[in-house]
C-alpha cells in the first residue's frame, strides 16, 4: 500500500493518474475505520480507477473540551481496513504540513453552517470545509465520497464544491448501520454495552417520526413522537432534534417537500448524531433509507 505523507508526492501521483486518464475516488476520514468506511471504500473502489483514503484527525473541527486528544488513532487496524477494502493508496498527512506556522486561510459557507449541529459546535464546520477543501486541492479527485450520516457536513461540503466550481463529484453513500439499528460512529467506541443498547433511541426515534409522517405533514406532530421515543430513555441527553427542508436544512412547519429529521443526543460520554428522510404523506421512501 502506497502512503504518503506529503502534499506535494501526493499532488504529483495524481496529476500523473490524470496525465494517465485514471479517475481518482477520494474518501476523507479521520480514521478509527469501521464498516460505514468500508463501504465508501469500496464504492470508491468499484467506481474510480484509483481510490485514495486520507486518514487526518482534524484539529480545526474540534472545539475546546471536546474529544480532539482522546479521539481514536487506530493506524495499524485502519491500515488492514483499507487493504481489504482494496483501497491502493493513503494520503496521512501531518499537522506540521497541513498547517504550518502562518497558516490563515478557512473557508467557510454561510447560511447552511447556522444550525443543527453549528449550534452546540461553533467553528466545527469551518474547520470540516477547510480540511476538505485541501485534501480535495492535494488529492485532486474526480469522485468523493461522504456518509449521509454526517448529513448536514454532506449539504455543506457540497454546497462548498458547487459554489466554488470545484468539479468535484460529491458521493453520498447511505448510513451504515448495526442490525439493531445504530448507526456505525466512531464515538460508538465510547459507549459501554449498556448505553451502546440504549443508543439505539436514536434510529427509533427516527422511525416513529417516520410514521407519524406517514399520517401528518405537520412537523410539530412529527417532532413529538420522536422526543416522545428519546423522552422514555433516561441516558439520553437531548441536544436537538429537528424537522429541516433536506436541501436548505432550513426548520420546516410542514412537510410539503423532502426533508430530514435530524438530531443529535449525548448517551454517556458520547454525543451522538442521526438522521433519516420524511417525505410528504403518501410518498414511498426510497428503497435502503431509514
Ligand atoms: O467526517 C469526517 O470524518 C471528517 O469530518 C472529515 C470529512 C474527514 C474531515 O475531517
Amino acid at each position: 500500500m502506497g502512503i504518503l505523507r506529503q502534499p506535494d508526492g501526493m499532488r504529483a501521483l495524481s496529476r500523473q493518474w490524470w496525465r494517465e486518464g485514471r479517475t481518482l475516488g477520494l474518501v476523507p476520514t479521520m480514521g478509527n475505520l469501521h464498516e460505514g468506511h468500508l463501504s465508501l471504500m469500496r464504492s470508491a473502489v468499484a467506481e474510480c480507477d484509483e481510490a485514495v483514503a486520507s486518514i487526518y484527525v482534524n484539529p480545526l473541527q474540534f472545539g475546546a473540551g471536546e474529544d480532539f486528544d482522546g479521539y481514536p488513532r487506530t493506524w495499524e487496524a485502519d491500515l488492514a481496513t483499507l487493504a481489504e477494502a482494496g483501497v491502493a493508496t493513503v494520503f496521512a498527512p501531518t499537522d506540521a504540513v497541513m498547517y504550518p506556522p502562518g497558516f490563515a486561510t478557512s473557508v467557510e459557507v454561510a447560511g447552511l453552517t447556522d444550525g443543527l449541529c453549528a449550534r452546540s459546535r461553533p467553528g466545527h464546520f469551518r474547520g470540516v470545509t477547510t480540511v476538505v477543501m485541501k485534501l480535495l486541492c492535494v488529492v485532486l479527485p474526480h469522485r468523493a465520497y461522504f456518509g449521509e450520516k454526517d448529513y448536514q457536513q454532506l449539504a455543506v461540503i457540497r454546497r462548498m464544491t458547487d459554489d466554488l466550481g470545484l468539479g468535484v463529484q460529491i458521493v453520498p453513500m447511505p448510513t451504515w448501520r448495526e442490525p439493531s439499528g445504530l448507526a456505525m460512529s466512531s464515538r460508538n467506541g465510547y459507549l459501554s454495552d449498556d448505553e451502546r443498547a440504549r443508543a439505539v433511541v436514536l434510529s427509533r426515534a427516527i422511525a416513529a417520526a417516520q410514521s407519524v409522517a406517514a399520517e401528518t405533514d405537520q412537523a410539530a406532530a412529527i417532532l413529538a413522537a420522536a422526543n416522545e421515543v428519546l423522552a422514555a430513555e433516561p441516558l439520553a441527553r437531548v441536544d436537538y432534534v429537528e424537522l429541516v427542508d433536506a436541501e436548505t436544512l432550513e426548520p420546516l412547519e410542514r412537510v410539503e417537500r423532502p426533508a430530514r429529521l435530524c438530531l443529535a443526543v449525548h448517551i454517556g460520554p458520547a454525543r451522538l448524531i442521526d438522521n433519516g428522510p420524511v417525505l410528504p404523506p403518501g410518498s414511498p421512501l426510497p428503497l435502503g433509507e431509514g
